[in-house]
């Protein structure tokens, strides 16, 4: 088993070994001993996983566990389902020496997360993430979120969980596509810190090595978050490909996975520095090998002027300019401020490319 610690104001660690949902009762018995608890799941994922886990509490010596499936989609992630939560929880008397568990994807991790910070001015929650995506991004780092109509995750805290268990094994019913969602996550994790990462996922079988794709990904997770708990430095590094990636997915109205926009944004970027002379043509070339590995897009049908006006209009971008995470080489990047004029420049020479 693989078990990494994450220093954040108060530590937790993160256990990664298959058949650990399991256990989940007995390791979570050791940093919740005596607490009730109670399980929020998606409608997905409640009748595959919800009782192993319920049995595995049960056998621990956890009893009375209330569990609240909400429907499976990124619409649950809602103040409404927020505030229905609040009053379910209300009810089965669940109180502040209580923790929540979240068993799911992102969209159950961002909205329990985002309960448990808010219920009784907060209480503590437990991460189970059962995609990809949310085992090697969404379940560490303590960012919780809701969406609003105006925007995704535009309403949040910073509440980090007391444990976050991950079982690779609940992968093997993921569908295909949001899989590679979370491939492209770790794609990006290779890109800007860990060059044995990308090359595993480039050359190796994904489901012989998840294991050490998802520890090496959190790894790269937890280095940014411990120096930037709160998202003001370099945690910004994990937005490589983001920027552009997020222009993507608003063009697309949100029809086209999020991890196929992240994949054609870290295309962008690594195109236009490309042709700037700032990177190694090699880098595009593995870049574009490794898309094609995991049926990830590398272009849109989005003009990069049309994209450019999105970024320049996104309600998360300053009124300055763009924090663009550029490569120095595969393994390594950088924070590089643009003016809009600037940026709009560099996308150019990426598309003349
Ligand atoms: N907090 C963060 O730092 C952070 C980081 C990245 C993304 N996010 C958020 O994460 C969300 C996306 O996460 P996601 O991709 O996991 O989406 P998701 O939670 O919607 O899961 C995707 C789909 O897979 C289903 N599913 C989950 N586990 C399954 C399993 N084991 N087998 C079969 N089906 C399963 C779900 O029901 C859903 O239909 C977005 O809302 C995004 O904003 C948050
Ligand atoms: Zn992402």
């Amino acid at each position: 088993m693989n078990c990494i610690r994450v220093n954040t104001g108060i530590p937790y660690d993160v256990l990664i070994r298959r058949g650990i949902l399991r256990d989940a009762g007995a390791e979570i018995k050791k940093v919740k001993p005596n607490t009730r608890l109670a399980v929020i799941t998606d409608s997905n994922v409640s009748p595959l996983y919800l009782h192993t886990l319920l049995n595995s509490l049960e056998q621990a010596g956890y009893r009375d566990i209330p569990s609240f499936t909400m429907p499976a989609g990124e619409s649950t992630k809602s103040l409404e389902n927020a505030g229905l939560l609040y009053q379910l929880l209300s009810q089965a008397k669940i109180s502040r020496d209580c923790c929540l568990i979240a068993l799911g994807g992102g969209v159950i991790g961002d909205l329990t997360g985002f309960v448990a910070s808010t219920y009784l001015r907060g209480i503590p929650f437990i991460q189970i993430p059962t995609t990809l995506l949310a085992q090697v991004d969404s379940s560490v780092g303590g960012k919780t979120a809701v969406n609003l109509p105006t925007g995704k995750n535009l309403v949040g805290t910073f509440w980090q969980p007391s444990l976050v268990l991950c079982d690779p094994d609940t992968l093997s019913t993921l569908p295909e596509d949001v899989f590679a969602d979370g491939v492209a996550e770790a794609i990006k994790c290779g890109m800007i810190k860990d060059a044995v990462l990308f090359d595993l996922l480039a050359h190796q079988d994904p489901q012989t090595h998840l294991e050490e794709i998802i520890s090496r990904c959190i790894c790269v997770k937890r280095d940014v978050v411990e120096k930037d708990e709160h998202d003001t430095g370099d945690r910004m590094l994990l937005n490589f490909g983001h920027t552009m990636g997020h222009a993507v997915e608003n063009w697309m109205q949100y029809q086209q996975r999020h991890g196929q926009c992240v994949a054609v944004g870290m295309v962008m970027m690594v195109r236009a520095q490309v042709a700037a002379g700032m990177l190694a043509p090699t880098v595009l070339e593995k870049l574009l090998q490794i898309c094609q590995k995991y049926c990830l897009p590398v272009s849109c049908s989005a003009c990069w002027e049309d994209l450019f006006e999105i970024c320049r209009q996104d309600k998360k971008s300053t009124t300055k300019g763009i924090r663009a995470i550029l490569l120095r080489s595969i393994g390594d990047s950088y924070i590089q401020p643009f003016s809009f004029e600037e940026f709009k420049t560099f996308l150019r020479g990426g598309d003349q490319q």
